[in-house]
């Protein structure tokens, strides 16, 4: 056979084993070397069955990703299939680790399934901007009813080998080597004279009510189509006879393959993998992280510490008082409650990790043997400075002290000690143990194993880590605080912020802008905007509504008011007249006469914000590469992964017609609207941000 499929007989059994590290994806040279050694188990005198299995750690986890986008070579997938299914040989499938996608699609092709205790299988492919295109809207209702068909394409989920067994996809599960388990099953099929079983010839999934399920999908895909695409594949399989439905899947498919969401869920796909990728970490070894320290157990600090004890790292917690720690444990165990409800920690871990691996402290010395400490405490820098000087004193030589600081300049910070090459920053999101991002933000003098080791931390922590350089909001917050500003800059001027928040909801946000705020609280912004008013340039438009609302001790969710009104006990606000009103004054005050924005023109100011200052944070080498900023905005900020990220959305849409409206919006205000100088050479190369992150590797 090829080199990735491998054939080997065993009596009347022929053992077909694909073997394509690191998990079996169906590339162009798998799918010629399964058609060729079906043609010769086929062919050869006296074989009565085949086993399909696959080598490593998977069976396999569908087609290969990175053939999409060129054209497609022949054998296709869904002719595999329908070749397999046709054998006249009793096939099964032995699959162990992932069966996913176009490899759950094989599996539904062979006659029988047995499956590994621990296999999974899914058709995730609604995670790519896609629908199962290799037959696995028809077969798959076929066996289970539509509905669970229905709910396991449009989510993209893993099913467990026991779910799977009882909705009817696989027939048997056994432990041990997936070849002899499969060998094993084949001759008891054998023995028992089992017919072959074609899943395309079972009946018809029966109707649901497809209107309904297509509208109820397409909601809750929050301007994703695939999801609601798919349920008109469903729909197809009851429908339509099989070779029909499958050309209908087929037509779908292509149509998704066509589309710029396809582009962004595939370019968020690999940028996940390559984000922690970089070249300059290959080779070091991170320190070692076997216990580690939180400063401050306040919501960032009690949310870090709840990350690192749910991936089993004992907390050293220091607080300023025994009353503030055991607040900061409370809240500790709130976070652990929540865990514990979801299933994600036993009774006995929730109590383990209260009980034993946290430790509560008020004094220095406690974090003498950490290996890594993360302050939390107030965002101010001489706070600040006062803890890392009594870290520096009393941490052990190697141990690497971290900050989660906002904004904060971190190399004042590292330079403040006797040991700058051991400081990072650590950037955490809100609530810190649910939300995926971390920044790991690399001073001048950091160590590349100290870097390293925040990369370390991140995968330990199940977080996207992003290499952030610094400056005043890093990666994401000082890309928010320009986006916000050109959001702000329409309100002045006769926008409402419940418009905006709708219009960018509209757009994919998980969240407008202003609910964000009231969310993150108020206060922050007003501090902020506190600390730069000294060094404020006369050129800055700034509105300063928001500060009356602080002024009047409404700070967002946590007081009950912002730019919303939260009734207690309800999940999201009303929009609060009163914000109208301040408004209004303020544009007054200013002379400034109301205009109209329509949602698109919002859409359009917004995300030409966005990507001018991403285009200058990569300019300045903040991130490394567009996709550093994709992922920031994408696992912090809410940004619709269908639409990959903002340099993702930019290269799609076009980064002439961007720079265009920068420059035309910079008519009315030349400061805020600087054409960033990377944006500018790209359109004058006619070159991508894309391009740039195929430069780096
Ligand atoms: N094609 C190409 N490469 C793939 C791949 C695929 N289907 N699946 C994974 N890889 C690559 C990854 O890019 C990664 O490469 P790298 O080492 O160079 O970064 C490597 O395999 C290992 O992957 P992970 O780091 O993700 O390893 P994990 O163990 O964490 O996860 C996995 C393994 C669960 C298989 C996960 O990679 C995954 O979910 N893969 C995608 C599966 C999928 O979406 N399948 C459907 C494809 S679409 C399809 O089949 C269409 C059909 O219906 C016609
Ligand atoms: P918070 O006010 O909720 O908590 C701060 C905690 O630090 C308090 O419990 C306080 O008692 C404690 N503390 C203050 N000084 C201390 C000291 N000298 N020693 C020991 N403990 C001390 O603040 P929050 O929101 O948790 O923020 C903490 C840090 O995290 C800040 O630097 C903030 O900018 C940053 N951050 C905040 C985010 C957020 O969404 N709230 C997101 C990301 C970072």
């Amino acid at each position: 056979m090829t080199n990735v499929v491998s054939f080997e007989r065993r009596g009347e059994i022929a053992v077909i084993t694909v073997q394509n590290p690191p998990v079996n994806a169906l590339s162009h040279a798998v799918r010629l070397g399964l058609g060729a050694a079906f043609d010769r188990a086929e062919t050869e005198e006296g074989i009565r069955a085949a086993v399909l299995a696959g080598a490593g750690r998977a069976f396999i986890a569908g087609a290969d990703i990175k053939e999409f986008g060129k054209a497609p070579q022949e054998p296709h997938l869904p002719d595999l299939c329908d070749r397999i299914e046709a054998s006249p040989l009793v096939v099964v499938a032995a699959m162990h680790g992932v069966s996913l996608g176009g490899g759950l699609e094989v599996a539904l092709s062979a006659h029988y399934r047995i499956a590994d205790p621990g296999a999974k299988v899914g058709l995730p492919e609604v995670h790519l901007g896609l629908l199962p295109g290799a037959g696995g809207t028809q077969r798959l209702p076929r066996l289970t009813g539509a509905q669970a068909a229905i709910d396991m394409i449009t989510s993209g989920r893993h099913v467990g080998a026991q779910e799977a067994k009882a909705l009817g996809i696989i027939d048997e599960i056994a432990s041990g080597d997936p070849v002899e388990v499969g060998v094993g099953y084949a001759l008891r099929l054998l023995e028992q004279g089992a017919p072959r079983r074609p899943v395309s010839a079972m009946p018809a999934p029966a109707a649901l009510d497809w209107d309904g399920v297509y509208d109820q999908v397409l909601r809750r895909g929050r301007g994703q189509i695939a999801p609601a695409t798919a349920v008109r594949a469903v729909q197809a399989a009851s429908e339509q006879p099989f070779a029909e439905g499958i050309k209908t899947e087929r037509a779908l498919f292509f149509e998704l393959m066509q589309t710029d969401q396809r582009q962004g869920m595939i370019h968020a796909f690999f940028s996940e993998r390559a984000v922690s990728n970089l070249p300059e970490l290959a080779g070091v070894a991170p320190r070692n992280l076997a216990h580690i320290g939180v400063i401050g157990g306040g919501t960032m600090g009690a949310g870090i510490a709840t990350a690192a004890l749910l991936a089993g790292l004992p907390v050293v917690l220091l607080e300023m008082s025994h009353e503030a720690a055991e607040a900061a444990k409370a809240r500790i165990a709130g976070n652990l409650a929540g865990a514990l409800k979801r299933g994600k920690i036993s009774q006995e871990q929730h109590d383990a990790i209260l009980d034993q691996a946290l430790t509560l402290a008020t004094t220095y010395d406690s974090l003498a043997d950490v290996d890594m400490v993360i302050e939390a405490v107030f965002e101010e820098m001489d706070v600040k400075k006062a803890v890392f000087a009594k870290l520096d004193a009393v941490c052990k030589p190697g141990a690497i002290l971290a900050s989660n600081t906002s904004y904060l300049d971190v190399n004042e910070i590292a330079a403040s000690t006797s040991r700058p090459a051991d400081v990072l920053g650590l950037h955490f999101f809100s609530p810190a143990h649910v939300m995926k991002l971390l920044e790991v933000v690399v001073p001048d003098d950091t160590a590349a194993d100290v870097v390293a080791t925040g990369f370390a931390l991140g995968k330990r922590l199940g977080k996207v880590a992003v290499r952030a350089g610094v400056c005043d909001g890093f990666i994401g917050n000082r890309i928010l605080s320009t986006y916000r500003t050109a959001a702000d800059h329409m309100i002045l001027d006769g926008a409402s912020p419940f418009q905006i928040d709708q219009a960018l909801v509209a757009f994919g946000f998980a969240m407008g802008p202003y609910e964000v705020a009231d969310l993150a609280g108020l206060d922050i912004g007003w501090a902020m905007r506190k600390r730069l008013a000294p060094t404020r340039d006369p050129r800055e438009r700034i509105g300063d509504y928001p500060d009356r609302l602080c002024e009047g001790g409404h700070f967002g969710q946590k007081t009950g008011k912002g730019f919303y009104i939260y009734a207690p006990g309800q999940r999201g606000g009303t929009p609060n007249p009163e914000v109208l009103d301040l408004i209004t004054a303020e544009r007054a005050a200013k002379g400034i006469t109301p205009r109209t924005f329509t949602d698109a023109q919002i859409i359009r100011r917004y995300m030409a914000a966005m990507v001018n200052e991403a285009a200058k944070v990569v300019g300045e080498g903040i991130a490394r590469r567009p996709l550093d900023v994709d992922m920031t905005l994408l696992f912090g900020y809410g940004f619709p992964r269908y639409r990959g990220g903002p340099l993702k959305w930019a290269d799609i849409t076009g980064l002439a017609g961007i720079l265009s409206d920068i420059k035309d919006f910079a008519k009315e205000d030349p400061y805020f609207w600087q054409p960033a100088p990377l944006l500018e050479q790209l359109v004058s190369e006619g070159r991508s941000f894309d391009d740039l992150n195929k430069a780096a590797g």
